[in-house]
């Protein structure tokens, strides 16, 4: 067993909805198992003095917290972060599937996910919920570097077969049948191997036929074990080219369609949502946010994206008061940053902007048990009960100056939590763990002080 000494927080549940689904020791210790599983969190005051002449390792200035969880990103987008391009369809068009085509390289392929996920890693993020790119290879590739790492990801092969007149057609699925064959053959060969996990991707309504829908649902439902992702309800303007383009199905919502399809449930995982159907139609019926809890889906609130396209505020107050599973995305590449620390911020701001509280423990809580709620991994990651994951991330207090001085005034712990979320970035990462193990030196690259 090794002993983590430091301030360890972690969550049961929402801190909003019940203080006690908040556990916090200062001056704590989280103990891992040699198969890098949590023993327990307990004061270090209350361990033997034989734990404490043990393995142990001194972080005591510092937050010890389950890694971060990224509900919703592109690895494809690696190299898209940050190109002006207007509103989503254009920016798609203009950046995206250029970005995302060169994944048909296979040495790209494999340098570049790689790199994605040490970005990740470097900035405290264990778990993430991806899509990757249309290419089987690619997607394999992905796969392979997230294998590598023991990383727990959600990911899957982007299925597209109708690029609307904006994607090449080269960058499309040839038919259904062949979108089927790829993705039987990648979860063939990854699913559950490792900490891998496949999530059927059908990139979403403005790029699909019915038939790709429906074969995406099927194969979901097929396999009790798989997860489904897409976008949803981002932008006004893609709602209404949903319901032009699968009007024959005579929808309610946006969100009905991929339910006719049978691609909403459990372990289905929706980016965006910032218009659905009750804010977008006025109907007050709010129907879509009781589907998506009464199938236990959960949802990606993007706030870094949906600043920079444009596309509207995400409506938290409305998914806590539904009961909805909500966690935090940062939507590379459309989002602005990998730091988990840096998008709580935003949602902290969006938040703001409706009139609607937000404190350091409910961005942090997003961020870690949150999105293992938002992706139905919460029994092995996101939280330090016995036997989960050891994924954990150590986050400094005195990361820059301005984070050190702001830490240093605060009066209390819960301000300086609130200063840490606001202020900082991957640049408060100490150090990654991922199952009980050190992850090396991420794409920061930034020297241990320790
Ligand atoms: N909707 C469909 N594809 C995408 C994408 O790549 N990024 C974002 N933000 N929205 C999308
Ligand atoms: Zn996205």
């Amino acid at each position: 067993m090794t002993a983590y000494r430091g301030t360890v927080l972690h969550f049961s549940g929402d801190p909003a909805e019940e203080e006690g689904n908040v556990h916090l020791v200062e001056d704590g210790a989280l103990l891992v198992d040699p198969a890098g599983h949590v023993e327990g969190v307990a004061p270090w005051a209350a361990l033997t003095a034989e734990q404490r002449a043990g393995a142990v390792q001194d972080f005591r200035d510092d937050l010890i917290v389950p890694g971060f969880v990224d509900a919703h990103a592109h690895s494809g987008q690696i190299d898209a972060i940050a190109s002006p391009g207007g509103d989503l369809m254009a920016w798609l068009t203009k950046s995206v599937y250029p970005a995302e085509m060169r994944f048909q390289d296979p040495g790209y392929a494999r340098r570049a996910s790689g790199a994605f996920l040490d970005t990740m890693l470097a900035a405290g993020t264990t778990t993430a919920c991806v899509h990757t790119t249309t290419s089987k290879e690619a997607t394999g590739a992905f796969f392979a570097e997230a294998h590598a790492r023991n990383m727990r990801v959600v990911a899957g092969k982007v299925l597209m077969d109708d690029g609307g007149g904006a994607a090449p057609a080269g960058y499309l699925d040839a038919s259904v049948g062949q979108a089927e064959d790829d993705c039987r053959e990648l979860i063939e060969r990854w699913h559950g191997r490792g900490r891998v996990l496949y999530a059927v991707t059908p990139r979403f309504g403005p790029t699909s036929t019915e038939g790709l829908l429906r074969m995406a649902g099927r194969l979901y439902q097929e396999h009790p074990g798989l997860w489904m992702q897409s976008h949803l309800a981002e932008t006004r303007d893609e709602v209404d080219q949903v319901l032009d383009r699968f009007a024959d199905l005579k929808p309610r919502s946006y969100l009905d369609v991929y339910d006719r399809c049978g691609m909403v449930g459990p372990r289905s995982v929706w980016a965006h949502c910032v218009w659905p159907d009750h804010v977008y139609r006025g109907t007050g019926g709010g129907h879509d946010w009781d589907v998506l809890r009464d199938k236990g889906a959960g949802v990606a609130f993007c706030p870094t994206s949906n600043l920079f396209l444009g596309s509207g505020l995400f409506p938290f107050a409305r998914t806590r008061r539904a009961g909805v599973r909500v966690g935090l995305g940062t939507d590379i590449g459309a989002g602005t940053s990998y730091s988990l620390l840096a998008t709580a911020a935003e949602a902290y701001k969006v938040a703001a902007l409706q009139g609607e509280p937000f404190d350091a423990l409910r961005g942090l809580y997003l961020a870690t048990r949150g999105g293992a709620e938002a992706l139905s991994l919460q029994d092995r990651i996101g939280g330090f009960h016995p036997g989960a994951e050891a994924d954990f991330a150590v986050l400094d207090f005195a990361a820059t100056p301005v984070l050190k001085r702001r830490t240093e005034a605060a009066a209390d712990l819960r301000e300086r939590l609130f200063a840490l979320m606001v202020l900082g970035d991957e640049r408060a990462v100490r150090a990654v763990f991922v199952n009980g193990r050190r992850s090396t030196p991420g794409a920061s690259g930034r020297p241990d002080p320790r």
